[in-house]
């Protein structure tokens, strides 16, 4: 599909969802309610649910003995396998800068809303400071403010939607994504090394890697039970890495055998999880997973979410090395550039941007 010039797409009046917080009036603007089929439950089943996504020590990885390694690899490849999901904790980045990031994160969404408004997202693209993936006036929202900006290369980068204030925001940003880069790096290798590939395949496969930052803050909600803090959807990138506020309610959520399973928070540790193109290019053997996040009546909710993805150039498809008779190929080749911009030009919608890759056997043809 081509992407629409951003001029044509009309979205309507948008709501800043912080501000209607500030209201405090228990009225919910129709356009955050959802569909019966899609409101979340808050029953004591998953409240209580004792499933958890797997941890792993990345400690183990960097120094750990040859037992320790291959045992922590091991665990590393049934989470890419049965969960798509885990966090990582002795990852070894500051913890002064995690903290630093969240705080400057917190001062830029605590700006009144002119402030803000000065790094406007416009309709149909994602960087600045709005809500993403909204093309049409009946669409419905999320209730999420979000904040975002285009990091490695360079290029993508657009001064004018940096903020001035708080004024050590672009230093902490810029340290943090350095850090969160090397870490993007180093799990790419040993997820290379869990599929018994060479460890340097997917930096030699995806160029200078494509790097953004997006700062999603979920105000508390009167009735969490009607609205959504952010649509389901899989990311698009190779890998994510997502920081959660420290001290947050619980909010993220993964789809596991048809229900949703909350990711409850650990101290200090960060939540990887496979995005699109490592579904691609692993033939499927580690899947991207459906997430979405939901709203607290009470408490606010911030995340810090890095995406780590090809090059735009790069062209992408299934690994020889993990196609054969019994997992025949899957996806096509695409140019990682445009399927980033069906990405960007798609509202989202669980797992279904990636039929852009998918070869349609028969017995999988669903839409
Ligand atoms: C995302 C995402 C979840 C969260 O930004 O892609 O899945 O908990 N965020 O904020
Ligand atoms: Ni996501």
């Amino acid at each position: 599909m081509a992407p629409m010039p951003v001029s044509e797409i009309k979205i309507g009046h948008i709501d800043d969802v912080q501000e209607l917080r500030k209201s405090k009036s228990s009225y919910i603007p129709e356009r955050f309610i959802r569909e019966t089929t899609e409101r979340p439950k808050f029953d004591k089943s998953i409240v209580c649910s004792t499933k958890n996504i797997p941890v792993i020590d990345l400690s183990k990885l960097f120094t750990g003995n040859k037992d320790e390694f291959l045992n922590e690899i091991l665990k590393l490849t049934v989470s890419c396998q049965e969960w798509g999901f885990f966090q990582v904790i002795n990852h070894g980045i500051d913890l002064e800068l995690l903290e630093s990031i969240e705080n400057v994160a917190m001062e830029f969404f605590m700006m009144p809303l002119e402030e803000k408004q000065k790094y406007p997202m416009a309709p149909g693209t994602v960087q600045g400071y709005g809500q993403a993936f909204v093309f049409s006036e009946d669409q419905k929202l999320d209730w999420c403010n979000m904040f975002a900006l285009g990091l490695e290369p360079h290029y993508l980068r657009n001064p004018k939607l940096w903020p001035t204030h708080p004024s050590n925001f672009s230093g902490t940003v810029e340290e943090y994504s350095r850090e969160i880069r090397k870490l993007c790096k180093n799990l790419l290798k040993y997820i290379a090394i869990s599929l018994d590939l060479n460890e340097d395949v997917f930096e030699e496969m995806f160029g200078v890697a494509v790097q953004a930052v997006r700062m999603n803050y979920y105000p508390a909600c009167p009735r969490p039970d009607l609205v959504l803090g952010l649509s389901p959807h899989s990311d698009g990138s190779a890998l994510t890495v997502l920081q959660q506020g420290k001290g947050n309610s619980v909010g993220l959520q993964i789809l596991k055998e048809n229900s949703w399973i909350p990711v409850q928070p650990i101290p200090n540790a960060l939540v990887i999880n496979i995005g699109d193109t490592i579904e691609v290019v692993t033939n499927g053997r580690y899947k991207s997973v459906e997430h979405r996040a939901v709203t607290h009546k009470e408490k606010d909710r911030l995340s810090i979410v890095t995406f780590y993805a090809p090059s735009y150039e790069i062209e992408l498809g299934p690994m020889q090395e993990l196609v054969n008779a019994n997992n025949p190929c899957k996806y096509r080749r695409y140019n990682h550039g445009e399927y980033s911009k069906h990405y960007v030009t798609n509202k989202l919608q669980g797992k279904k941007t990636l039929d852009f890759a998918k070869i349609k056997l028969d017995s999988e043809f669903k839409y």
